[in-house]
């Protein structure tokens, strides 16, 4: 094999070698399965063990309540910028948005689309070179939640911690930052991000959300759209 590169762009990351292996075995063959991990049934034991194994791997390296849910799903972070609003923006509230870079200008764009959308603080004069401090923030305390991007992976803007939100959900875009450092998740009512740069391969993506939030969700979204559809099958609702 020719010498590994490491690619340290803001894209899909390296993986470990060992990882690689065990997955380049995998797609032949799982051990003592006759089968590869593309062919077997998501509905099949051996798949409950993996996603079982994943999610609580996950949860011991979080230290996640047992109050949250953990989801795999499809679509990239790109589709949480849509699917968080048709959620959890009822038409009569409005959504607070912290942009301090790029990607929080992509989630503000779709949740308009879906309501209303206060603006609570834009580093955009600056060029996108820090975040805002607790006083630059207008924040409204009847808001549905409060939107951030962890960590801007553009612009390189990261929080270094929360902001005061109250009793406000706070939704974290934790694409490019997310276990590369102990994160106090109690403070979050929800946390995504693709798995490509942190986590593993691009294809899927991780939800963190507190289960009180989805008593908030309105009825008659789309099935594939409502985070209780993927709650109540455990991110199997179709094929993954
Ligand atoms: C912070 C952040 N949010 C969202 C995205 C979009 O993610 P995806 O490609 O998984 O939709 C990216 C990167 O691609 C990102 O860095």
């Amino acid at each position: 094999m020719t010498e590994r590169i490491f690619n340290f762009s803001a894209g899909p990351a390296v993986l470990p070698l060992p990882v690689l292996e065990e997955a380049q075995r995998d797609l032949v063959e799982l051990p003592g399965v006759g089968m590869s991990i593309m062919e077997i049934s998501h509905r099949s034991k051996t798949f409950d063990e993996i996603i079982g194994q994943a999610e609580s791997g996950l949860r011991e390296l979080l230290n996640l309540p047992d109050n949250y849910h953990v989801l795999f799903l499809q679509g990239g972070a790109s589709l949480q910028f849509s699917m968080i609003p048709m959620n959890f923006l009822p038409k009569e509230s409005s959504a607070d948005y912290i942009v301090t870079g790029s990607w929080g200008k992509k989630a503000v764009k779709e949740a308009k689309k879906t309501g209303a959308v206060n603006i609570a603080a834009t580093m955009a004069d600056g060029n996108f070179t820090r975040v805002p401090s607790q006083d630059e923030l207008k924040l409204d305390p009847h808001a549905a939640y409060v939107h951030l991007t962890s960590n801007e992976t553009i612009e390189g803007v990261e929080w270094k911690q929360e902001p005061e939100v109250g009793d406000v959900p706070l939704v974290s875009d934790a694409s490019s930052d997310i276990l590369s450092r102990p994160l106090p998740v109690e403070k979050y009512a929800l946390i995504y991000a693709g798995a490509q740069k942190n986590m593993g391969p691009s294809g899927v993506t991780l939800v963190i959300v507190r289960d009180d939030l989805l008593a908030r969700i309105p009825e008659g979204l789309h099935t594939m759209l409502d985070y209780r559809t993927h709650v109540e099958a455990k991110s199997l609702y179709n094929t993954p």
